[in-house]
């Protein structure tokens, strides 16, 4: 790619990105009672629910059968809206599935008795328009069906809605799901990876949740879709240093147009932490392989993403999805249904909130 046609392709990435970046997960103004912030690689297993027997794509076939379409129905209207809610919306289930399990603890808000993970540092980036698109499908599923729907469910369906919407595999959802009744501040930022970690890093996190080095490239494929703010790759632009502390323009794993170009987009992040960068700098709204064909030219945006085709055991299966568009696609698919199971809440564990910002019985009900 021509260093013209990258630089274009920056330039305009950071127009789109202007209007999105106004829009982060607002605050929650501690104990206002105002309008909702966010109310209301093999076979996977069922997982058991507790006076319910196994999760299953069926659960609500008696009990609220048009749960799927209702959900579909107001995700896919917000993602012509805003066209970054799909990229949104699965990072927030990601984020809540691997702190504590898929139990819609990252919908909680904070009040003035206690904090949620809405406060953890890494969940301030967040945007606005996911947790908007939860409470639109609550909101319409309360009152088609009320008190059924877990949000837990919902995040579920509708990251799975977006991923095939923007072009993905639609992968197989099992239902049953039960909301959290605890969230908590401090976990996401242990629990959940930071663009600065090591591969050696990502993979121990990734193994001690049981995920497999295979599922962890596979799911790292997200960042075909959404951005990144500058804070998160500027160590790659900006006074580097090589590992022998050698000073060098820019991370020389970075196409040189690409970094060059990134340089001056994020020149004034500091003053201004909201510009950001798409993370699939070819085809940002669109859910394909292209992230991995990225990584093997240097045009990988965070670090994390970039050393996932310099690491020997990483790099095969980066070669792998870039080269077999279907492959990615399997393999994304199986690793998200797992994600999805992942230590989900069943029966008195958990409940079914009326709105997904707050627990049934107040504040903190333990
Ligand atoms: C492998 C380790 C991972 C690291 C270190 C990581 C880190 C990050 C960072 C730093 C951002 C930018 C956030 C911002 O500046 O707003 C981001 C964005 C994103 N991540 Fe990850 N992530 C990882 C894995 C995942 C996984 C497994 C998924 C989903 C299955 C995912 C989905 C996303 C999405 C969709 C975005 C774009 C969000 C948006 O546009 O609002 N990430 N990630």
């Amino acid at each position: 790619m021509s260093a013209m046609r990258l630089s274009l392709l920056l330039l305009v990435a950071a127009a789109a990105l202007s209007a999105r970046a106004a829009a982060q997960m607002p605050p929650f103004q501690g104990g206002q009672q105002g309008p909702p912030v966010v109310p209301a690689g093999g076979q996977v297993q069922p997982q058991p629910v507790a006076g319910g027997g196994p999760l299953s794509p069926e659960f609500y076939s008696q009990s609220c059968p048009r749960t799927e379409r209702i959900i579909a129905e107001v995700v896919q209207s917000k993602q012509m809206a805003n066209p970054t809610t799909a990229a949104g919306v699965l990072r927030v289930f990601f984020h809540d599935c691997f702190v504590s399990g898929c139990d819609a603890s990252v919908l909680i808000a904070s009040n003035q008795f206690a904090k949620s993970e809405h406060d953890a540092e890494i969940n301030h980036s967040l945007p606005g328009d996911a947790f908007d698109a939860v409470v639109r499908a609550k909101l319409a599923l309360e009152l088609e069906c009320p008190g059924v729907v877990s949000c837990a469910d919902i995040l579920a369906l509708a990251s799975r809605v977006l991923v095939t919407m923007t072009g993905g595999p639609r992968y197989p959802v099992s239902l049953g799901r039960r909301d959290s009744l605890s969230s908590s501040p401090t976990a996401p930022d242990v629990e959940l990876p930071h663009a600065n970690y090591t591969v050696d890093r990502l993979i121990q996190m990734f193994g001690a949740k049981g995920f497999t080095v295979q599922e962890l490239v596979a799911l790292s494929g997200a960042h075909t879709l959404g951005f990144s703010h500058c804070k998160e790759f500027a160590d790659r632009l900006y006074n580097f240093r090589d590992k022998g502390g050698k000073p060098e323009d820019f991370d020389p794993s970075m196409n040189q147009s690409y970094a060059k170009g990134l340089q001056a987009v994020c020149k004034d992040y500091l003053k201004d932490p909201t510009i950001a960068a798409f993370n699939d700098i070819m085809t940002p709204g669109k859910f394909d392989n292209m992230y991995f064909v990225n990584l093997e030219r240097g045009l990988g945006l965070l670090s994390t993403d970039e050393e996932l085709f310099t690491d020997p055991r990483t790099k095969p299966l980066v070669q792998r999805y870039a080269a077999n568009s279907t492959a990615f696609f399997d393999d994304f698919g199986r690793a998200m249904e797992k994600l999805s199971l992942f230590g989900v809440k069943t029966g008195a564990d958990g409940e079914i909130r009326r709105r997904c910002d707050a627990y049934n019985n107040g504040p903190m009900p333990k």
